[in-house]
């Protein structure tokens, strides 16, 4: 399959593409913004598996030109997985949180995926079963524990998730499978940045395997569907 990964830098972004690589079955996109970082996982896929596995693109999905995105994807030659996973946490209460704060959160979390989906669908639609995975979070599931300092990310992954529903439905016909899978605490940059001090139960390499399973294999079983991946709250 050929497979773009948002987010691919660190954490569960990362490990989630040195997993898809090192089945030595996909072709794949790893962007991020941290230059020095994507190239470092470059290499390591280099080094490990050789050539034409992996393509970096440093690339801010807030503020780059989408014809970049494009042009990447036309060298990949077509496009069968999106995995959105890059994410924007900001930790303030709720009278802390400025319009920018807000808006950020929501550019990362929400307006990135929807720009990112715009681009690759031509992509995705010409794919014979394809599949957009959204990595939400328990912050944005319906009824879950809520904390103190998460309103502006909690309330945009719940966007992100009303999102999934909502394109499963619309792109059925052109055999898209759109998922979110609401993840749970997993020990990343951002957790600490959430629960400063906090052990989670899984490390990114853990959710990274579980997320490259799903994403090449879930739409054979899940479309529309807002998935909590967590054992522990947090
Ligand atoms: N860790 C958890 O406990 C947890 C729980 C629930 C949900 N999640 C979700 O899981 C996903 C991955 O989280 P993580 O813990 O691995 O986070 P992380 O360690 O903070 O990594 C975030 C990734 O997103 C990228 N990113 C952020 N802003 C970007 C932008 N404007 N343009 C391009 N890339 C951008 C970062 O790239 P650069 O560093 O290169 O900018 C980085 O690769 C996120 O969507 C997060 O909300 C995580």
């Amino acid at each position: 399959m050929k497979i773009l990964v948002t987010g691919a830098s660190r954490g569960i972004g990362y490990d989630t593409t040195l997993q898809l690589a090192r089945t030595r079955e996909h072709q794949l996109l790893a962007l991020g913004r941290s230059e020095a970082k994507l190239t470092a996982l470059a290499a390591k896929v280099r080094e490990e598996l050789g050539d034409g596995i992996l393509d970096v693109l440093v690339y801010d999905l807030t503020n780059a030109d989408p014809a970049r995105l494009e042009s990447a994807l036309r060298k990949l030659g077509g496009l069968d997985v999106l995995i959105n996973n890059a994410g924007l946490l900001i930790n303030k209460p709720f009278d802390q949180l400025t319009p920018s704060d807000w808006h950020d959160s929501f550019h990362v979390n929400l307006f990135a995926v929807v720009n990112t989906i715009r681009i690759v669908l031509p992509y995705l639609s010409a794919a014979s079963a394809a599949h957009i995975v959204n990595i939400g979070s328990m912050g944005g599931f319906q009824g879950s524990s809520k904390f103190v300092g998460l309103s502006a990310y909690s309330a945009a992954k719940a966007a992100l998730a009303n999102l999934t529903e909502c394109l499963a439905e619309e792109f059925k016909d052109w055999n898209i499978a759109v998922n979110c899978l609401s993840l749970g605490a997993v020990q990343t940059e951002m957790l600490t940045a959430a629960f400063p001090g906090y052990q989670a139960p899984v490390s990114s390499k853990e959710m990274g395997a579980w997320v490259a399973w799903f994403a090449v294999n879930g739409q054979r079983y899940f479309n529309g569907k807002i998935l909590p991946v967590s054992i522990s709250t947090p």
